[in-house]
Protein backbone atom coordinates (compact mmCIF):
# COMPACT_ATOMS: atom_id res chain seq x y z
CA UNK A 1 0.00 0.00 0.00
CA UNK A 2 1.25 3.31 -1.04
CA UNK A 3 0.14 6.85 -1.02
CA UNK A 4 0.17 9.25 -3.66
CA UNK A 5 -0.65 13.12 -3.22
CA UNK A 6 -2.73 14.04 -6.34
CA UNK A 7 -3.23 18.00 -5.26
CA UNK A 8 -2.03 19.68 -2.37
CA UNK A 9 -5.59 18.63 -0.94
CA UNK A 10 -6.34 15.39 -1.96
CA UNK A 11 -4.28 12.30 -0.95
CA UNK A 12 -5.31 9.31 -2.52
CA UNK A 13 -4.09 5.44 -1.05
CA UNK A 14 -3.57 2.72 -3.63
CA UNK A 15 -4.63 -0.64 -2.43
CA UNK A 16 -4.31 -3.80 -4.56
CA UNK A 17 -7.43 -5.07 -5.19
CA UNK A 18 -8.29 -8.26 -5.95
CA UNK A 19 -12.06 -8.76 -6.90
CA UNK A 20 -12.78 -10.08 -10.58
CA UNK A 21 -8.89 -8.94 -11.52
CA UNK A 22 -6.62 -11.03 -13.81
CA UNK A 23 -4.09 -8.43 -13.74
CA UNK A 24 -2.75 -6.28 -11.28
CA UNK A 25 -4.48 -3.22 -10.56
CA UNK A 26 -5.17 -0.02 -8.55
CA UNK A 27 -7.50 0.80 -7.34
CA UNK A 28 -7.73 4.91 -5.51
CA UNK A 29 -9.36 5.81 -2.89
CA UNK A 30 -10.20 9.35 -0.81
CA UNK A 31 -8.63 9.27 2.59
CA UNK A 32 -12.28 9.56 4.26
CA UNK A 33 -12.67 6.07 2.71
CA UNK A 34 -14.84 6.96 -0.38
CA UNK A 35 -13.95 4.47 -2.51
CA UNK A 36 -13.59 5.45 -6.43
CA UNK A 37 -13.38 3.52 -9.43
CA UNK A 38 -10.39 5.12 -10.58
CA UNK A 39 -8.17 2.58 -12.41
CA UNK A 40 -4.74 2.89 -14.20
CA UNK A 41 -3.78 0.69 -17.25
CA UNK A 42 -1.75 -2.29 -15.76
CA UNK A 43 0.26 -2.36 -18.80
CA UNK A 44 0.95 1.25 -18.59
CA UNK A 45 0.83 1.26 -15.03
CA UNK A 46 -0.55 5.00 -14.97
CA UNK A 47 -4.02 7.17 -13.77
CA UNK A 48 -6.39 7.32 -15.98
CA UNK A 49 -6.66 11.19 -15.65
CA UNK A 50 -9.95 11.92 -17.16
CA UNK A 51 -11.50 9.64 -14.58
CA UNK A 52 -9.48 10.42 -11.35
CA UNK A 53 -11.12 13.97 -12.51
CA UNK A 54 -14.54 12.16 -12.79
CA UNK A 55 -14.12 10.63 -9.67
CA UNK A 56 -13.08 13.94 -7.75
CA UNK A 57 -15.23 15.84 -9.76
CA UNK A 58 -17.30 17.31 -6.83
CA UNK A 59 -13.56 19.06 -6.02
CA UNK A 60 -12.55 20.23 -9.20
CA UNK A 61 -13.70 18.13 -11.76
CA UNK A 62 -16.17 20.28 -13.09
CA UNK A 63 -13.93 22.83 -14.17
CA UNK A 64 -12.71 20.05 -16.33
CA UNK A 65 -15.09 20.44 -18.82
CA UNK A 66 -16.95 23.21 -20.63
CA UNK A 67 -19.88 24.13 -19.34
CA UNK A 68 -21.89 23.25 -22.53
CA UNK A 69 -20.98 19.73 -22.12
CA UNK A 70 -22.48 17.71 -19.18
CA UNK A 71 -23.43 14.37 -20.69
CA UNK A 72 -24.35 12.00 -17.81
CA UNK A 73 -20.95 9.62 -17.24
CA UNK A 74 -20.10 5.92 -16.52
CA UNK A 75 -21.64 5.49 -12.93
CA UNK A 76 -19.24 4.82 -10.15
CA UNK A 77 -20.18 0.91 -9.41
CA UNK A 78 -18.26 1.40 -5.87
CA UNK A 79 -20.81 3.92 -5.16
CA UNK A 80 -24.02 1.59 -5.91
CA UNK A 81 -26.58 1.89 -3.42
CA UNK A 82 -29.50 -0.49 -2.65
CA UNK A 83 -32.23 -0.84 -4.31
CA UNK A 84 -35.70 -0.50 -2.91
CA UNK A 85 -39.00 -2.69 -3.40
CA UNK A 86 -41.16 -0.18 -4.73
CA UNK A 87 -44.39 -1.43 -2.96
CA UNK A 88 -43.02 -1.43 0.38
CA UNK A 89 -40.39 0.79 0.67
CA UNK A 90 -38.28 -1.68 2.24
CA UNK A 91 -34.84 -2.61 0.90
CA UNK A 92 -34.82 -4.92 -1.32
CA UNK A 93 -33.59 -8.28 -0.18
CA UNK A 94 -31.16 -9.19 -2.72
CA UNK A 95 -28.79 -6.03 -3.36
CA UNK A 96 -28.92 -5.16 -7.07
CA UNK A 97 -25.52 -3.92 -7.44
CA UNK A 98 -22.89 -4.83 -9.63
CA UNK A 99 -19.73 -6.82 -8.36
CA UNK A 100 -16.65 -4.53 -8.49
CA UNK A 101 -13.90 -4.85 -11.24
CA UNK A 102 -10.32 -2.63 -10.69
CA UNK A 103 -10.22 -2.46 -14.66
CA UNK A 104 -12.66 -0.39 -16.76
CA UNK A 105 -11.62 -0.57 -21.25
CA UNK A 106 -12.90 1.75 -23.07
CA UNK A 107 -14.83 -0.42 -25.81
CA UNK A 108 -14.13 -0.45 -29.05
CA UNK A 109 -17.04 -2.03 -31.53
CA UNK A 110 -15.23 -5.25 -33.12
CA UNK A 111 -14.43 -4.62 -36.78
CA UNK A 112 -14.03 -8.47 -37.64
CA UNK A 113 -17.06 -11.27 -37.71
CA UNK A 114 -20.05 -11.74 -39.90
CA UNK A 115 -23.50 -10.21 -38.75
CA UNK A 116 -25.90 -11.84 -36.34
CA UNK A 117 -29.32 -12.06 -37.49
CA UNK A 118 -31.78 -11.88 -34.49
CA UNK A 119 -34.89 -13.78 -35.60
CA UNK A 120 -38.49 -13.15 -34.58
CA UNK A 121 -39.52 -15.32 -32.06
CA UNK A 122 -42.41 -16.79 -33.68
CA UNK A 123 -40.67 -17.61 -37.28
CA UNK A 124 -37.62 -19.09 -35.63
CA UNK A 125 -37.28 -23.24 -35.47
CA UNK A 126 -37.25 -25.79 -32.90
CA UNK A 127 -33.03 -26.01 -33.04
CA UNK A 128 -32.69 -22.45 -32.38
CA UNK A 129 -35.11 -22.61 -29.50
CA UNK A 130 -32.85 -25.16 -28.10
CA UNK A 131 -29.84 -23.54 -28.56
CA UNK A 132 -31.13 -20.58 -27.38
CA UNK A 133 -32.29 -22.45 -23.89
CA UNK A 134 -28.80 -24.05 -23.40
CA UNK A 135 -27.48 -20.60 -23.36
CA UNK A 136 -29.48 -19.43 -20.66
CA UNK A 137 -28.45 -22.70 -19.17
CA UNK A 138 -24.70 -22.13 -19.17
CA UNK A 139 -26.05 -18.45 -18.05
CA UNK A 140 -28.01 -19.33 -15.35
CA UNK A 141 -24.76 -22.18 -14.02
CA UNK A 142 -22.20 -19.54 -13.41
CA UNK A 143 -21.07 -18.94 -10.07
CA UNK A 144 -23.48 -16.67 -8.67
CA UNK A 145 -20.77 -13.72 -8.61
CA UNK A 146 -20.08 -14.00 -12.21
CA UNK A 147 -20.79 -10.83 -13.82
CA UNK A 148 -21.73 -12.93 -16.57
CA UNK A 149 -24.69 -14.77 -14.20
CA UNK A 150 -28.41 -14.64 -14.88
CA UNK A 151 -29.34 -12.94 -11.62
CA UNK A 152 -26.27 -10.72 -12.10
CA UNK A 153 -27.19 -9.67 -15.67
CA UNK A 154 -30.78 -9.24 -14.73
CA UNK A 155 -29.55 -6.90 -11.72
CA UNK A 156 -27.80 -4.66 -14.49
CA UNK A 157 -31.28 -3.78 -15.53
CA UNK A 158 -32.56 -3.10 -11.35
CA UNK A 159 -29.22 -0.57 -10.91
CA UNK A 160 -29.83 1.83 -13.69
CA UNK A 161 -33.50 2.03 -12.82
CA UNK A 162 -33.56 1.87 -9.42
CA UNK A 163 -31.89 5.32 -8.47
CA UNK A 164 -28.85 2.99 -7.12
CA UNK A 165 -25.55 5.22 -8.74
CA UNK A 166 -25.38 8.52 -8.18
CA UNK A 167 -25.97 10.45 -11.43
CA UNK A 168 -22.50 11.35 -11.53
CA UNK A 169 -19.14 10.52 -10.11
CA UNK A 170 -19.12 13.86 -9.54
CA UNK A 171 -22.86 13.91 -7.86
CA UNK A 172 -21.63 11.86 -4.86
CA UNK A 173 -23.55 10.86 -2.24
CA UNK A 174 -25.89 13.42 -3.27
CA UNK A 175 -29.63 13.16 -3.74
CA UNK A 176 -29.09 12.95 -7.86
CA UNK A 177 -29.58 9.29 -8.97
CA UNK A 178 -28.94 7.68 -12.37
CA UNK A 179 -32.23 6.41 -14.02
CA UNK A 180 -31.94 5.86 -17.84
CA UNK A 181 -35.99 5.77 -18.10
CA UNK A 182 -38.17 8.15 -19.50
CA UNK A 183 -35.46 10.24 -21.07
CA UNK A 184 -33.38 10.33 -24.42
CA UNK A 185 -30.79 7.07 -23.28
CA UNK A 186 -34.20 4.66 -23.27
CA UNK A 187 -32.88 3.79 -26.80
CA UNK A 188 -29.23 3.93 -26.70
CA UNK A 189 -29.10 1.96 -23.19
CA UNK A 190 -31.08 -0.89 -24.04
CA UNK A 191 -29.42 -1.54 -26.83
CA UNK A 192 -26.07 -1.41 -25.44
CA UNK A 193 -27.78 -3.93 -22.39
CA UNK A 194 -28.58 -6.35 -24.96
CA UNK A 195 -25.57 -6.47 -26.95
CA UNK A 196 -23.18 -7.59 -23.89
CA UNK A 197 -26.31 -10.22 -22.98
CA UNK A 198 -25.84 -11.61 -26.32
CA UNK A 199 -22.63 -11.80 -26.56
CA UNK A 200 -22.43 -13.54 -23.36
CA UNK A 201 -25.08 -16.47 -24.62
CA UNK A 202 -22.48 -16.40 -27.48
CA UNK A 203 -19.83 -16.93 -26.05
CA UNK A 204 -21.26 -19.54 -23.73
CA UNK A 205 -22.56 -21.82 -26.21
CA UNK A 206 -19.60 -20.97 -28.52
CA UNK A 207 -21.60 -19.94 -31.40
CA UNK A 208 -20.40 -16.70 -32.77
CA UNK A 209 -23.57 -16.56 -34.61
CA UNK A 210 -26.23 -16.40 -32.08
CA UNK A 211 -28.60 -13.77 -31.88
CA UNK A 212 -31.50 -12.96 -29.31
CA UNK A 213 -34.96 -13.52 -30.93
CA UNK A 214 -37.58 -10.60 -31.19
CA UNK A 215 -41.01 -10.83 -29.90
CA UNK A 216 -42.80 -9.23 -33.11
CA UNK A 217 -45.39 -8.60 -30.97
CA UNK A 218 -46.37 -4.99 -33.51
CA UNK A 219 -47.45 -7.94 -35.85
CA UNK A 220 -50.34 -9.92 -35.65
CA UNK A 221 -48.67 -13.00 -36.65
CA UNK A 222 -46.65 -12.97 -33.51
CA UNK A 223 -48.37 -11.08 -31.07
CA UNK A 224 -48.99 -14.26 -28.91
CA UNK A 225 -46.04 -14.95 -26.30
CA UNK A 226 -43.44 -17.13 -27.83
CA UNK A 227 -44.64 -21.05 -26.45
CA UNK A 228 -41.14 -21.49 -25.68
CA UNK A 229 -41.35 -19.05 -22.90
CA UNK A 230 -43.81 -21.06 -21.22
CA UNK A 231 -42.69 -24.66 -21.66
CA UNK A 232 -42.26 -25.33 -17.47
CA UNK A 233 -38.75 -27.07 -17.64
CA UNK A 234 -37.02 -24.85 -19.86
CA UNK A 235 -34.33 -22.23 -18.38
CA UNK A 236 -36.56 -19.84 -20.34
CA UNK A 237 -39.29 -20.56 -18.65
CA UNK A 238 -40.97 -18.07 -15.57
CA UNK A 239 -43.07 -18.84 -13.08
CA UNK A 240 -44.12 -14.97 -12.02
CA UNK A 241 -46.40 -14.03 -15.06
CA UNK A 242 -50.12 -13.29 -15.18
CA UNK A 243 -51.87 -16.66 -15.72
CA UNK A 244 -54.55 -14.97 -18.34
CA UNK A 245 -52.03 -13.77 -20.81
CA UNK A 246 -50.15 -16.63 -21.94
CA UNK A 247 -50.65 -18.37 -25.18
CA UNK A 248 -53.06 -18.49 -26.97
CA UNK A 249 -53.56 -14.53 -25.66
CA UNK A 250 -52.99 -11.45 -28.02
CA UNK A 251 -50.66 -9.33 -26.46
CA UNK A 252 -52.55 -6.05 -25.64
CA UNK A 253 -50.45 -3.33 -26.58
CA UNK A 254 -53.17 -0.85 -25.14
CA UNK A 255 -53.19 -2.74 -21.71
CA UNK A 256 -54.44 -1.25 -18.69
CA UNK A 257 -55.19 -3.61 -15.56
CA UNK A 258 -58.16 -2.17 -14.81
CA UNK A 259 -59.67 -2.50 -18.24
CA UNK A 260 -57.62 -5.01 -20.57
CA UNK A 261 -58.76 -4.40 -24.48
CA UNK A 262 -61.69 -6.40 -25.69
CA UNK A 263 -60.31 -9.51 -26.97
CA UNK A 264 -62.08 -8.81 -30.38
CA UNK A 265 -60.60 -5.46 -30.60
CA UNK A 266 -56.92 -6.09 -29.84
CA UNK A 267 -55.68 -6.75 -33.26
CA UNK A 268 -57.11 -3.58 -34.68
CA UNK A 269 -56.50 -0.74 -31.73
CA UNK A 270 -52.25 -2.74 -31.48
CA UNK A 271 -52.40 -1.64 -35.35
CA UNK A 272 -53.20 1.77 -34.51
CA UNK A 273 -51.57 2.05 -31.22
CA UNK A 274 -47.86 1.33 -32.96
CA UNK A 275 -48.96 3.93 -36.34
CA UNK A 276 -49.44 6.28 -33.47
CA UNK A 277 -46.37 6.11 -31.66
CA UNK A 278 -44.01 4.93 -35.14
CA UNK A 279 -45.33 7.01 -38.22
CA UNK A 280 -48.07 9.63 -36.86
CA UNK A 281 -45.87 12.52 -37.23
CA UNK A 282 -43.41 11.44 -34.37
CA UNK A 283 -41.57 14.34 -35.93
CA UNK A 284 -39.30 15.49 -33.46
CA UNK A 285 -36.69 13.58 -32.40
CA UNK A 286 -37.43 14.32 -28.92
CA UNK A 287 -41.10 12.65 -28.92
CA UNK A 288 -39.83 9.41 -30.71
CA UNK A 289 -36.50 9.29 -28.52
CA UNK A 290 -37.50 10.87 -25.39
CA UNK A 291 -36.56 14.36 -23.36
CA UNK A 292 -33.01 15.61 -22.32
CA UNK A 293 -31.09 14.22 -20.04
CA UNK A 294 -28.12 15.39 -18.94
CA UNK A 295 -25.76 15.88 -15.69
CA UNK A 296 -27.91 17.90 -12.83
CA UNK A 297 -30.96 16.83 -14.54
CA UNK A 298 -33.79 15.59 -12.20
CA UNK A 299 -35.10 11.36 -13.27
CA UNK A 300 -37.38 11.26 -15.94
CA UNK A 301 -37.74 14.42 -17.75
CA UNK A 302 -39.90 12.53 -20.46
CA UNK A 303 -40.53 9.39 -21.65
CA UNK A 304 -40.61 8.71 -25.99
CA UNK A 305 -43.74 7.28 -27.49
CA UNK A 306 -42.92 3.67 -28.17
CA UNK A 307 -41.37 3.82 -24.09
CA UNK A 308 -44.40 5.07 -22.22
CA UNK A 309 -46.99 3.47 -25.09
CA UNK A 310 -46.32 -0.40 -26.09
CA UNK A 311 -43.33 -0.50 -24.58
CA UNK A 312 -44.70 -0.05 -20.45
CA UNK A 313 -48.08 -1.76 -21.67
CA UNK A 314 -46.30 -5.10 -22.66
CA UNK A 315 -44.07 -5.48 -18.97
CA UNK A 316 -47.09 -5.03 -17.21
CA UNK A 317 -49.60 -7.51 -19.25
CA UNK A 318 -46.60 -9.99 -18.68
CA UNK A 319 -46.04 -9.78 -15.14
CA UNK A 320 -48.35 -10.75 -12.81
CA UNK A 321 -51.55 -9.23 -11.84
CA UNK A 322 -50.42 -7.93 -8.48
CA UNK A 323 -49.66 -4.10 -7.33
CA UNK A 324 -46.06 -5.36 -7.73
CA UNK A 325 -46.33 -6.73 -11.12
CA UNK A 326 -43.13 -9.15 -10.78
CA UNK A 327 -41.22 -10.26 -12.73
CA UNK A 328 -41.76 -8.37 -16.05
CA UNK A 329 -43.92 -5.85 -14.91
CA UNK A 330 -41.86 -3.85 -11.97
CA UNK A 331 -38.62 -2.17 -13.10
CA UNK A 332 -36.14 -4.20 -10.24
CA UNK A 333 -37.27 -7.63 -11.38
CA UNK A 334 -38.10 -7.17 -14.85
CA UNK A 335 -34.93 -9.02 -16.44
CA UNK A 336 -35.24 -12.00 -14.51
CA UNK A 337 -38.02 -12.90 -17.06
CA UNK A 338 -36.18 -14.35 -20.43
CA UNK A 339 -39.27 -12.53 -22.12
CA UNK A 340 -37.53 -9.11 -21.44
CA UNK A 341 -34.85 -9.51 -23.81
CA UNK A 342 -36.86 -10.67 -26.25
CA UNK A 343 -39.57 -7.92 -25.64
CA UNK A 344 -36.51 -5.39 -25.74
CA UNK A 345 -35.26 -7.28 -28.93
CA UNK A 346 -38.44 -5.67 -30.64
CA UNK A 347 -38.06 -2.27 -29.12
CA UNK A 348 -34.68 -2.12 -30.51
CA UNK A 349 -35.92 -3.30 -33.65
CA UNK A 350 -38.46 -0.61 -33.54
CA UNK A 351 -35.72 2.11 -33.10
CA UNK A 352 -34.17 0.19 -35.80
CA UNK A 353 -37.22 0.46 -38.27
CA UNK A 354 -38.02 4.29 -36.86
CA UNK A 355 -34.90 5.44 -38.98
CA UNK A 356 -35.54 3.72 -41.57
CA UNK A 357 -38.64 5.58 -42.41
CA UNK A 358 -36.91 8.83 -41.36
CA UNK A 359 -35.84 9.22 -44.99
CA UNK A 360 -33.27 12.05 -45.23
CA UNK A 361 -34.79 13.59 -42.07
CA UNK A 362 -32.10 13.50 -38.88
CA UNK A 363 -32.21 9.92 -37.10
CA UNK A 364 -30.65 10.91 -34.07
CA UNK A 365 -29.06 14.00 -32.07
CA UNK A 366 -25.81 15.55 -32.70
CA UNK A 367 -26.13 17.06 -29.39
CA UNK A 368 -22.76 15.93 -27.72
CA UNK A 369 -24.92 15.71 -23.95
CA UNK A 370 -26.37 12.67 -25.82
CA UNK A 371 -23.67 11.14 -28.37
CA UNK A 372 -21.17 11.47 -25.01
CA UNK A 373 -23.15 9.89 -22.39
CA UNK A 374 -21.53 6.92 -21.50
CA UNK A 375 -22.45 3.88 -19.58
CA UNK A 376 -20.76 1.08 -17.67
CA UNK A 377 -21.42 -2.93 -18.68
CA UNK A 378 -19.55 -6.24 -18.30
CA UNK A 379 -18.68 -8.02 -21.59
CA UNK A 380 -18.79 -11.67 -22.53
CA UNK A 381 -14.60 -12.34 -21.26
CA UNK A 382 -16.40 -10.40 -17.60
CA UNK A 383 -14.80 -7.26 -18.00
CA UNK A 384 -16.12 -4.16 -17.18
CA UNK A 385 -15.86 -1.86 -20.23
CA UNK A 386 -17.16 1.69 -20.80
CA UNK A 387 -19.63 2.19 -23.76
CA UNK A 388 -20.72 5.28 -25.52
CA UNK A 389 -24.25 6.28 -27.08
CA UNK A 390 -22.29 7.53 -29.83
CA UNK A 391 -21.53 3.92 -30.74
CA UNK A 392 -25.28 2.62 -30.12
CA UNK A 393 -26.55 4.35 -33.24
CA UNK A 394 -26.44 1.52 -36.26
CA UNK A 395 -27.38 -1.78 -35.04
CA UNK A 396 -25.45 -3.46 -38.11
CA UNK A 397 -22.12 -2.00 -37.08
CA UNK A 398 -22.47 -3.34 -33.80
CA UNK A 399 -22.73 -6.62 -35.62
CA UNK A 400 -26.26 -7.45 -35.73
CA UNK A 401 -29.49 -7.06 -37.65
CA UNK A 402 -33.06 -8.16 -37.72
CA UNK A 403 -35.05 -10.95 -39.87
CA UNK A 404 -37.35 -8.74 -42.19
CA UNK A 405 -40.76 -8.92 -41.12
CA UNK A 406 -44.51 -7.25 -42.25
CA UNK A 407 -44.88 -3.81 -41.11
CA UNK A 408 -48.76 -4.24 -40.71
CA UNK A 409 -49.44 -0.82 -38.77
CA UNK A 410 -47.41 1.29 -41.54
CA UNK A 411 -49.87 2.49 -43.73
CA UNK A 412 -52.74 2.25 -40.92
CA UNK A 413 -53.89 5.67 -40.93
CA UNK A 414 -56.75 6.35 -38.14
CA UNK A 415 -60.27 7.90 -38.89
CA UNK A 416 -62.27 10.28 -37.15
CA UNK A 417 -65.40 9.35 -35.13
CA UNK A 418 -66.60 12.65 -35.62
CA UNK A 419 -64.98 15.30 -38.15
CA UNK A 420 -65.48 18.84 -37.39
CA UNK A 421 -66.33 18.46 -33.83
CA UNK A 422 -67.92 22.02 -32.41
CA UNK A 423 -67.21 20.63 -28.64
CA UNK A 424 -64.30 23.06 -28.15
CA UNK A 425 -66.39 26.33 -29.60
CA UNK A 426 -69.03 25.44 -27.30
CA UNK A 427 -69.93 26.83 -23.55
CA UNK A 428 -70.28 23.30 -21.99
CA UNK A 429 -66.12 23.35 -21.34
CA UNK A 430 -63.96 25.08 -19.10
CA UNK A 431 -60.18 27.03 -20.62
CA UNK A 432 -57.19 24.60 -19.63
CA UNK A 433 -56.25 27.26 -16.74
CA UNK A 434 -59.36 26.77 -14.51
CA UNK A 435 -59.36 23.33 -15.05
CA UNK A 436 -55.45 22.83 -13.95
CA UNK A 437 -54.00 21.28 -12.06
CA UNK A 438 -56.20 18.65 -11.79
CA UNK A 439 -56.39 15.07 -10.05
CA UNK A 440 -57.19 12.36 -12.42
CA UNK A 441 -59.70 10.40 -10.28
CA UNK A 442 -62.37 10.54 -13.46
CA UNK A 443 -61.87 11.51 -16.80
CA UNK A 444 -60.74 15.78 -17.25
CA UNK A 445 -61.79 17.79 -20.21
CA UNK A 446 -60.55 21.16 -20.90
CA UNK A 447 -60.48 23.62 -23.58
CA UNK A 448 -56.68 24.49 -25.07
CA UNK A 449 -56.56 27.37 -27.14
CA UNK A 450 -54.18 27.23 -30.25
CA UNK A 451 -51.76 29.94 -29.90
CA UNK A 452 -51.60 30.32 -33.90
CA UNK A 453 -55.08 29.32 -35.04
CA UNK A 454 -53.28 27.59 -37.72
CA UNK A 455 -49.69 26.51 -38.05
CA UNK A 456 -47.22 26.50 -40.33
CA UNK A 457 -47.35 24.78 -42.99
CA UNK A 458 -43.69 24.21 -43.14
CA UNK A 459 -42.99 20.52 -43.31
CA UNK A 460 -40.53 20.54 -40.54
CA UNK A 461 -42.64 22.11 -38.42
CA UNK A 462 -45.00 20.16 -35.74
CA UNK A 463 -47.79 21.32 -33.46
CA UNK A 464 -47.60 19.11 -30.27
CA UNK A 465 -50.06 18.92 -27.06
CA UNK A 466 -47.71 19.30 -24.15
CA UNK A 467 -48.93 17.51 -20.79
CA UNK A 468 -46.77 19.06 -18.18
CA UNK A 469 -46.53 18.68 -14.50
CA UNK A 470 -47.31 15.10 -14.73
CA UNK A 471 -46.55 13.76 -10.81
CA UNK A 472 -47.78 10.65 -10.23
CA UNK A 473 -46.86 7.69 -7.19
CA UNK A 474 -44.04 5.70 -8.41
CA UNK A 475 -44.77 2.73 -6.70
CA UNK A 476 -47.37 1.16 -9.00
CA UNK A 477 -48.90 1.29 -12.86
CA UNK A 478 -50.38 4.45 -13.88
CA UNK A 479 -51.62 4.86 -16.89
CA UNK A 480 -54.08 7.71 -18.53
CA UNK A 481 -54.83 8.21 -22.38
CA UNK A 482 -55.30 11.39 -24.01
CA UNK A 483 -58.19 12.30 -26.84
CA UNK A 484 -58.90 15.92 -29.01
CA UNK A 485 -62.24 17.01 -29.56
CA UNK A 486 -63.80 13.88 -28.26
CA UNK A 487 -67.26 14.05 -26.11
CA UNK A 488 -67.50 10.38 -25.54
CA UNK A 489 -66.25 8.15 -22.89
CA UNK A 490 -64.04 6.98 -25.36
CA UNK A 491 -63.38 3.67 -23.62
CA UNK A 492 -61.80 1.52 -25.54
CA UNK A 493 -61.77 3.40 -28.45
CA UNK A 494 -58.44 3.67 -29.53
CA UNK A 495 -58.69 3.26 -33.27
CA UNK A 496 -59.94 6.18 -34.09
CA UNK A 497 -57.83 9.26 -35.21
CA UNK A 498 -59.33 11.37 -31.78
CA UNK A 499 -56.94 9.63 -30.06
CA UNK A 500 -53.58 11.37 -29.28
CA UNK A 501 -51.58 9.14 -26.79
CA UNK A 502 -51.34 8.32 -23.52
CA UNK A 503 -49.06 8.24 -20.56
CA UNK A 504 -47.66 4.95 -18.44
CA UNK A 505 -45.35 3.96 -15.74
CA UNK A 506 -43.59 0.43 -14.49
CA UNK A 507 -43.42 0.75 -10.83
CA UNK A 508 -39.93 1.75 -10.58
CA UNK A 509 -38.72 3.62 -7.58
CA UNK A 510 -39.45 3.91 -3.91
CA UNK A 511 -39.18 7.37 -2.91
CA UNK A 512 -41.38 10.41 -3.43
CA UNK A 513 -43.29 10.83 -6.89
CA UNK A 514 -42.41 11.03 -10.57
CA UNK A 515 -43.03 14.36 -12.01
CA UNK A 516 -43.03 14.40 -15.59
CA UNK A 517 -43.97 15.45 -19.16
CA UNK A 518 -45.23 14.02 -22.25
CA UNK A 519 -45.59 15.94 -25.98
CA UNK A 520 -48.14 14.34 -28.43
CA UNK A 521 -48.34 15.27 -32.28
CA UNK A 522 -51.20 16.95 -33.63
CA UNK A 523 -50.68 18.40 -36.76
CA UNK A 524 -51.72 14.95 -38.49
CA UNK A 525 -54.54 14.58 -36.32
CA UNK A 526 -56.30 17.51 -36.30
CA UNK A 527 -55.81 17.27 -40.61
CA UNK A 528 -57.63 13.74 -39.82
CA UNK A 529 -60.21 15.43 -37.59
CA UNK A 530 -60.86 18.51 -40.24
CA UNK A 531 -59.91 20.59 -37.25
CA UNK A 532 -56.81 22.61 -38.66
CA UNK A 533 -58.79 26.13 -38.70
CA UNK A 534 -60.18 26.46 -35.32
CA UNK A 535 -58.79 28.61 -32.78
CA UNK A 536 -59.65 25.75 -29.59
CA UNK A 537 -59.27 22.03 -29.42
CA UNK A 538 -61.17 20.01 -26.42
CA UNK A 539 -58.89 17.60 -24.59
CA UNK A 540 -59.76 14.96 -22.32
CA UNK A 541 -57.71 13.30 -20.19
CA UNK A 542 -58.98 9.92 -19.37
CA UNK A 543 -57.71 7.73 -16.58
CA UNK A 544 -56.88 4.12 -16.80
CA UNK A 545 -55.17 3.04 -13.57
CA UNK A 546 -53.86 4.67 -10.73
CA UNK A 547 -55.97 7.88 -11.41
CA UNK A 548 -55.85 8.52 -8.06
CA UNK A 549 -52.94 9.14 -7.53
CA UNK A 550 -51.99 11.02 -10.96
CA UNK A 551 -52.22 14.59 -10.96
CA UNK A 552 -51.67 16.98 -14.23
CA UNK A 553 -49.53 20.64 -13.73
CA UNK A 554 -51.07 21.87 -16.91
CA UNK A 555 -51.78 21.69 -21.03
CA UNK A 556 -50.60 23.85 -23.55
CA UNK A 557 -50.17 23.61 -26.96
CA UNK A 558 -46.62 24.41 -28.82
CA UNK A 559 -45.07 24.54 -32.16
CA UNK A 560 -41.58 22.49 -32.50
CU1 LIG B 1 -35.51 -0.83 -18.92
CU2 LIG B 1 -38.44 -2.07 -20.70
O1 LIG B 1 -37.23 -1.41 -19.47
Amino acid sequence: MSLITLSSSITFTITNHSRHTRTQSLTVRCTDDNQYNIQTSPAAGQVDRRHLLMGIGGLYGAAAAPASATPITAPDFSKCGVATNLNTSQPLKDNCCPPLSSEIIDYKLPTAGGLRLRPAAHLAGKEYWAKYAKAVELMKALPADDPRNFMQQANVHCAYCNLTYPQTPAAGDSDLKLQIHNCWHFFPWHRWYLYFYERILSKLIDDPSFALPFWNWDNPDGVVLPEAFVEKNSPLYNPRRNPEHLPPAMADLAYSSSKPTNPKKVIKNNLSVMHREMVRRVWRLQDFYGAKYVAGSSPDPGPGAVERGSHIALHVWVGENTTGGEDMGNFYSTARDSVFFSHHANVDRLWTVWRGLRGTKKKEFTDSDWLDAEFQFYDEHARLVRVRVADALENERMGYAYQEVDLPWLKNRLLARKKKSKAAAGAAYRAGEKVFPAKLDKVVRAVVKRPKKSREKEEEEEELLVIEGIEADTGRFVKFDVFVNDEEEAAGDLDKAEYAGCYSHVPHRNSGRIKTMIRLGLSELLEDLEAEEDDKILVSLVPRDGGEDITIGGVKIVYD
